[in-house]
């Protein structure tokens, strides 16, 4: 039976992963060692999407309760399955930049070593695997901070003529910039990956994305700001925004949209290939503009207060430009709008997160 391999399958996009390959019939063999509560305390834990996990998925889902540091064990695993797998997900990170700045060895030894751990093993193991590596637009810095931004009413945005209104893209430059501790992990695992492919032929696929949105993120306040924002609003929580008077601009992609590149990825790999694939202009969003519609769709009031300064090598927009990957997947398009993320992040979420 084909096999995909997916790391951090108790995440957002892990978990959606495993659901996704497991209704296609493969069997998913998940690795994650919840150490997203380690980040972020009881409010983060994806303990409880790995129990629906496994609920739901039965014997077409294998738990490898397994830090992707942990090289032996690992290894262990793809030669279990070796040749059967056919697809690896990593998905597993330590996804936030003030955590990497407390901690930068971890961060480095999960995000970029893990990386390699799970590259290596495929080459050795599962040669022909397609390997999708989760990255992040951060691998970008702040360049974009010195683009010639105007101030508009709820956002920050470049005038319609600049070349990057659409979106930044691949050809952007990746040196002379403020990363973060966590955006030099990230980078580092993204280069790694596009090596693999590049020198030892592994069917790797680098996807940069924006944010990444789905009601199955344990969403807090340093990862998965749309769901933060709703998740406060809903507990009754103030929301502190930090940094840009709150226009900063991101821009929100919905998991099946991220699972529609995986098979179209899937079906026509091109090793080494990095990509940016994010919610672009459609589904770009300011902090300010989120909480509006999230008040707009709960009906309920937010208390906001702003604090002081900005979050180490913060950005002041990030928009994805898609381009790339559409001239080289034409048949993708993005399907959910930033309000159907946010609708379903409510619905997914109302008898949890109440006042
Ligand atoms: N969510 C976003 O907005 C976003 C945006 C851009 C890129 N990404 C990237 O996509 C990937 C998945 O992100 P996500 O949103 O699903 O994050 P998530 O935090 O929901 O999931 C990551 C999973 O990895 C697991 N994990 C962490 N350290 C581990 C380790 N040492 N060994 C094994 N498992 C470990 C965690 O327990 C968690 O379940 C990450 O690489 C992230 O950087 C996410």
């Amino acid at each position: 039976m084909s096999v995909a391999v997916v790391t951090g399958a108790a995440g957002l996009v892990g978990s959606a992963a495993a659901r996704h390959f497991a209704a296609r019939g493969m069997h998913v063999v998940g690795v994650d060692n919840c150490m997203r509560e380690t980040f972020f305390g009881a409010d983060g834990s994806v303990r409880p999407n790995l129990v629906k996990l496994e609920r739901d998925l039965g014997t077409a889902y294998t738990h490898c309760q397994v830090d992707v540091r942990d090289r032996g064990t690992l290894d262990r695993i793809f030669q279990r399955y070796g040749a059967d797998v056919t697809v690896v997900v990593h998905a597993a990170a330590q996804p936030s930049h003030n955590w990497a700045g407390e901690d930068p060895r971890t961060d480095f030894d999960i995000n970029a070593v893990g990386t390699l751990n799970v590259l290596d093993n495929a080459r050795l193991h599962c040669p022909d695997a397609v390997v999708i590596h989760c990255s992040s637009s951060t691998v970008y810095g702040d360049h974009v901070n010195s683009l010639p931004f105007v101030e508009r009413e709820s956002r920050w945005d470049l005038p319609p003529e600049h070349p990057y209104y659409e979106g930044t893209p691949e050809t952007a430059p990746i040196d002379h910039t403020k990363h973060t501790l966590f955006g030099v992990s990230k980078l580092s695992a993204d280069v790694m990956a596009q090596e693999f492919g590049r020198y030892y032929g592994l069917r790797t696929a680098v996807l940069r994305s924006g944010l990444v949105c789905g009601p199955e993120l344990a969403a807090t306040m340093q990862h998965g700001m749309p769901g933060f924002v709703l998740r406060s609003l809903m507990e009754g929580r103030p929301y502190v925004i930090k940094g840009f008077g709150g226009k900063q601009v991101r821009d929100a992609l919905h998991t099946s949209d991220l699972l529609a590149a995986f098979d179209a990825v899937i079906a026509d790999p091109r090793p080494g290939e990095a990509y940016n694939l994010g919610g672009s202009r459609a589904n770009s969003c300011s902090v300010l503009e989120v909480i509006a519609l999230a008040q707009d769709i709960t009906g309920l009031e937010m208390q906001v207060s702003f604090a002081q300064g900005q979050r180490e090598g913060d950005r002041r927009w990030w928009i994805t430009n898609n381009r790339k990957f559409m001239e080289h997947f034409p048949h993708w398009r993005l399907g959910t709008s930033l309000r159907q993320i946010l609708v379903e992040i409510h619905e997914a979420n109302a008898d949890r997160w109440t006042r």
